[in-house]
């Protein structure tokens, strides 16, 4: 039986329809956090929490860090709004030009959007205008990947193939194919870093050139690393093999890096971590280290030119697109901010060096109670639970539940897997408290 604490919970706690969440139970139980500062949160009953999760895969630089708090303070002083459709401000310019030099090759251009779901519409529409101004409008499927995870928007939920995600909302986009997903657990099960197996699934994008022909094929979009269903590194030389499908044909490749840029792989995008360079990124989460919602989608040179080329009057607007919030001067300061911390503490390098040990630790999981599978690459990392017979997902949901109770650990978890990201600023220490208390939480849902 839990014993939550009740303190300072709100009187009512019925009208927030919380999202992606259990309503009933957490209603019943809830979560709440009071505070954060640096690797913690504090709940609302006064305990500190130890973060594996950067919150929600977004606070990389750690919670409450005083020169973010800061720039966010002094700038809703002195410029609290401006709007980004016929005007701006000079940090959007600023922080556009620091994004083109973070990210590898001719990914030079920056467009702002609030999240990571914005951020995927934005791309998927980018692409879809790209083909049109360069005379191949035929051009406007679309391919994901199954299990893939691209937000919440239509698009991002038509090219996304977690079937939960998309299974209430009718037919969503047509033109949508799905590679397949690159889980191999019989195969590899138990791998550190990048799995061996796998890279043939690549071959599928010939398969889908073969049916529907180059010619209407817009862009494939795929993350990396899955994130969100539980972390699954890309198998050896299949990213390879995509980007080389499809420059061959044409076909636009779209890196969603909601969840791996800005450090999460110890490099400033998975795009730069795996040395292969995508038309388009969409970013968000450690942009702003999660303190203010922001999101950019990095597109190339040649993308950024053939369509404001495309437009002969300069009068007129080239890409019927954009947020009221895009380039927000507060979202602005708070990424500028945050940008700095990660380069002045090294934070990237820091979570290369601590990637080996973060592996180590994770790995050494491996025999206890009911785990099939455990994943890793950077500071990211998956451990996969059989699910009890007819209640999956209980299992994971039983973890995360008790470690916010009972074990003072926030932990995510998707199926019966939970997955992990720590703030790059975890040290040695914690990575082990870390492991420590899910290895407790696991022998307490065996
Ligand atoms: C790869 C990927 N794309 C898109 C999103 C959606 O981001 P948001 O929740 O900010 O809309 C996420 C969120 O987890 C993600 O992991």
């Amino acid at each position: 039986m839990l014993t939550e604490d009740m303190t300072n919970v709100p009187n009512d706690l019925e009208a927030f329809w919380i999202p992606f969440t259990p309503n009933k139970q957490f209603k019943a139980a809830p979560r709440l956090l009071a505070k954060a500062e640096n690797m913690h949160f504090t709940s609302t009953d006064g305990r500190r929490i130890l973060d594996a999760t950067a919150g929600l895969w977004c606070c990389n630089a750690g919670h409450g860090r005083e020169r973010i708090v800061k720039a966010v303070q002094a700038q809703v002083a002195e410029l609290d709004f401006a709007p980004s459709f016929q005007f701006s401000h000079p940090k959007a310019f600023e922080l556009a030009s620091k994004l083109a030099n973070l990210f590898p090759g001719q990914l030079d251009y920056a467009f702002f959007t609030n999240s990571g779901s914005e951020s995927v519409d934005t791309a998927l529409k980018i692409a879809l205008a790209y083909q049109r101004a360069r005379g191949e409008g035929t051009r406007t499927r679309l391919i994901g990947r199954e299990r893939g995870y691209h937000g919440v928007g239509f698009g991002g939920i038509s090219v996304g193939g977690m079937v939960a995600n998309r299974k209430w909302f009718g037919q969503a986009l047509g033109g949508i194919d799905h590679l397949s997903h690159t889980l191999d657990i019989e195969r590899n099960a138990f791998t550190k870093g990048q799995p061996e197996h796998g890279a043939h699934l690549a071959d599928e994008l010939e398969r889908l050139v073969a049916l529907h022909d180059a010619s209407n094929i817009a862009a494939v979009i795929i993350e990396p690393v899955a994130g969100s269903i539980g972390v699954y590194p890309p198998p050896r030389g299949y990213l390879e093999k995509i980007r080389e499908i499809t420059k061959k044909h044409g076909i636009l490749l779209i890196f969603d890096e909601v969840i791996t840029a800005y450090g999460r792989l110890g490099k400033g995008s998975a795009a730069e971590y795996f040395g292969v360079e995508p038309d388009l990124v969409t970013t968000a989460k450690g942009l702003t280290s999660g303190v203010i919602p922001m999101g950019a989608v990095m597109a190339s040179k040649e993308i950024y030119d053939t369509i404001i080329g495309s437009q002969a009057d300069e009068r007129l607007i080239e890409l019927f697109h954009g947020y009221t919030y895009s380039a927000h001067p507060v979202a602005c300061a708070a990424a500028l901010a945050t940008l700095e911390t990660y380069k002045e503490e090294g934070l990237f390098e820091r979570a290369a060096s601590l990637a080996p040990v973060w592996e180590e630790a994770l790995h050494s999981l491996a025999g206890e109670p009911n785990i099939i599978d455990i994943r890793n690459i950077g500071l990211m990392g998956a451990v996969e639970m059989s699910s009890i017979p007819g209640k999956v997902g209980h299992r994971a949901y039983e973890a995360m539940r008790l470690g916010f109770h009972e074990h003072d650990i926030m932990l995510r978890i998707t199926g019966d897997t939970i997955a992990l990201s720590p703030p790059l600023i975890v040290s040695e220490e914690q990575i082990s408290q870390i492991i420590d208390k899910l290895r407790k939480i696991v022998h307490a849902v065996a």
